[in-house]
């Protein structure tokens, strides 16, 4: 895949993680020209690896801190930038509660730092990656963007909510920036080609990467967190949605961020599927499409997990003209078709 030398330019932070990886897919598909700004500090050189055999060229890549304003500026000054996606942060959630300042540090001075040379070099849109943990155990499902942000459980989660406040305050105060703040609920699955994926550091915490792991050999047993939560089958409902999804969700909003005011514009939209899915499903639907049995059984719950959440999609169809159009069957074969690769 080419793109023109007049391609917009579009700065990836965390470009070689999971889903910053396969952002750039999607975008050099829609005709963008992406730049990533990784440090690797959770990702390898295989992910940029990976993206040369999809697109069968480089992508420019910088390795860098995002934290590192003489670096990033550097970036801004040489590349003439249309946009910033802004996807490089810690995200584990525990470590975030053992370790709070690593992530206010790496979450939000990072961001405030695009911020500041955002207008300094001219560059007006950002899309930031928000979560759906702003919203903690909502009291009405399916969410919409007005249910109301709860208290963050984790510092991690906290990031994600002063995150946007941040964006807000700063579009708000009229510096030429416009932003769209995505709150994704679970991706899941990989690039159907299995080049890229996610690479869980230790034992994954996230219950798709464990499958997997489990159903590799890797893992023994997957313990399912509870299954007395007041749900169809007793076990925690998510909106999984598949990564390459996800991904084109963001180049949908660039396109839709250039036909907005400067100045005014800050929004935020859910993105996911609109559909609730079981743990116990999840593992029935992985063990249909794979062929593959797993062994797991029923564990006590997992301190601090919601019993239900997934999402109101009617403002990502609206916003966004954009809707998930892979089921969860297509993201469990992708994961499955990402694990064999990884662990061949
Ligand atoms: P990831 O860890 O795979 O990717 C993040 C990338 O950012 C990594 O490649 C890492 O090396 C890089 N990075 C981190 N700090 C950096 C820094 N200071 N300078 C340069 N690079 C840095 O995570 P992901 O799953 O792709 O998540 C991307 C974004 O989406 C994150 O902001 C995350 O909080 C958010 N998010 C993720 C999920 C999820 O379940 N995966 C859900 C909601 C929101
Ligand atoms: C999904 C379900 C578990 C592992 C996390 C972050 C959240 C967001 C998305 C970034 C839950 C169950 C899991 C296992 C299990 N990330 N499970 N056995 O908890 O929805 O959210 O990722 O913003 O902030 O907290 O995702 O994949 O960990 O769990 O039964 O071994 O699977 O209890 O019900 P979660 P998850």
């Amino acid at each position: 895949m080419t793109s023109s030398s007049n391609s917009p330019k579009i700065l990836v932070t965390g470009g070689a993680g999971f889903i910053g990886s396969h952002t750039v897919v999607s975008l050099v598909e829609a005709g963008f020209e992406p730049i990533i700004v990784d440090n690797f500090s959770n990702s390898e050189q295989s992910a940029l690896n990976g993206l040369r055999a999809i697109l069968g060229r480089d992508v420019a890549f910088y390795q860098a801190d995002c934290n590192d304003a003489t670096a990033m500026e550097a970036i801004f000054q040489k590349e003439q930038l249309a946009g910033v996606i802004h996807f490089a942060a810690y995200k584990a959630v525990g470590e975030s509660v053992a370790k709070p300042l690593m992530y206010y540090r790496n979450n939000l001075d990072s961001l405030m730092l695009l911020l500041e040379l955002m207008p300094k070099y001219g560059v007006k849109d950002l899309v930031f990656s928000s979560s759906c943990t702003v919203y903690g155990q909502p009291e009405q499902l399916p969410v919409t963007e007005q249910t109301p942000r709860l208290p963050a459980q984790s510092p991690y989660g906290n990031t994600k909510a002063i995150s946007e406040d941040i964006i807000r305050d700063v579009v708000h105060a009229k510096v030429a920036i416009r932003a769209l703040a995505l709150r994704y609920f679970n991706p899941i699955g990989a690039h159907p080609s299995a080049e890229i994926g996610e690479l869980p550091l230790g034992v994954p915490a996230n219950l798709v990467p464990f499958i997997t792991q489990t159903a590799a050999g890797i893992r023994q047993s997957l313990t399912v967190h509870g299954g007395d939560y007041n749900t169809p089958d007793g076990t925690c409902v998510r909106d999984y949605i598949h990564v390459m999804d996800l991904a084109e969700a963001h180049v949908q909003a660039l396109k839709k961020l250039s036909e907005q005011p400067v100045d005014t514009s800050y929004d935020v939209v859910n993105i996911g599927t609109g559909r609730g899915e079981t743990v116990l499903n999840i593992i029935k639907t992985f063990e249909q499409q794979t062929g593959v049995a797993l062994n797991y059984t029923i564990g006590p719950r997992r301190p601090g997990d919601i019993e239900q959440v997934y999402a109101d999609v009617t403002k990502a169809r609206n916003v966004l003209d954009w809707t998930a159009s892979r089921s969860l069957a297509e993201s469990l074969r992708d994961a499955w078709h990402w694990q064999q690769k990884v662990s061949a």
